[in-house]
């Protein structure tokens, strides 16, 4: 049994919208359990438990929002302490509405939390380009979908940033399964 754990921040309800796509997906993978948190409500227990993290957040001011980094820092700063996270499967997604294609600081909001996954030794699963939904609502870090239109309308996130999600989850659980109790480094 691989477990997956996500944790995401939300305010208007729809990174909790992707959140809950990409653990569709994640679970469709047979032999999957996923657990689905707030960054404010996951704890070091969840991480221990996990075979693999997802972090999930709103562009907020051009990068994550602070309630996913103060889990970084709080929580994943354990790990990165003992190295017990090393090995483990990470992965990102993401939502914004900013002007533009993508949206003011999508792909650092990705990046950095990306950054942070690699500095725990994790092993990270990108979002390939032949990817379900990725023409449309995709970046090479991981999933994201806007939630606005070009004129900020809200929206809610597309339907082809939800089918990236999806398939993100898939691609995560299928990528845990494989190196569950596997060791990678060492
Ligand atoms: C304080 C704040 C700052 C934001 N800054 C950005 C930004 O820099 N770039 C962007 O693309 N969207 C930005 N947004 C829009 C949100 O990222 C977007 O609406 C997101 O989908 C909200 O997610 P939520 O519904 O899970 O809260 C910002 C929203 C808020 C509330």
């Amino acid at each position: 049994m691989a477990w997956i754990l996500i944790v995401y921040a939300t305010d208007y309800g729809n990174t909790r919208k992707m959140a809950e796509t990409v653990a569709d997906g994640a679970r469709s993978v047979a032999g999957t359990e996923v657990v689905l948190k707030t960054a404010e409500e996951a704890t070091a227990e969840d991480l221990q438990a996990a075979d693999a993290l997802i972090l999930g957040s709103p562009v907020h001011m051009g990068s994550m929002d602070w309630r996913v980094k103060k889990f970084i820092d709080k929580v994943c700063s354990q790990f990165w302490m003992k190295n017990t996270a090393v090995g483990k499967v990470g992965a990102v997604f993401a939502t914004g509405s900013g002007y533009g294609n993508v949206g003011s600081g999508a792909e650092l909001a990705l990046l950095s939390m990306l950054n942070n996954l690699a500095d725990l030794g994790m092993i990270l699963i990108p979002l390939p380009k032949d990817t379900e939904g990725y023409a449309k609502s995709g970046l090479q870090w991981g999933a994201y979908a806007r939630s606005a239109g070009e004129n900020l309308e809200q929206t809610g996130v597309s339907d082809e940033g939800l089918v990236a999600a999806r398939r993100h989850g898939v691609h995560v659980a299928r990528a845990a399964a494989v190196l569950k109790g596997k060791t990678i480094f060492g």
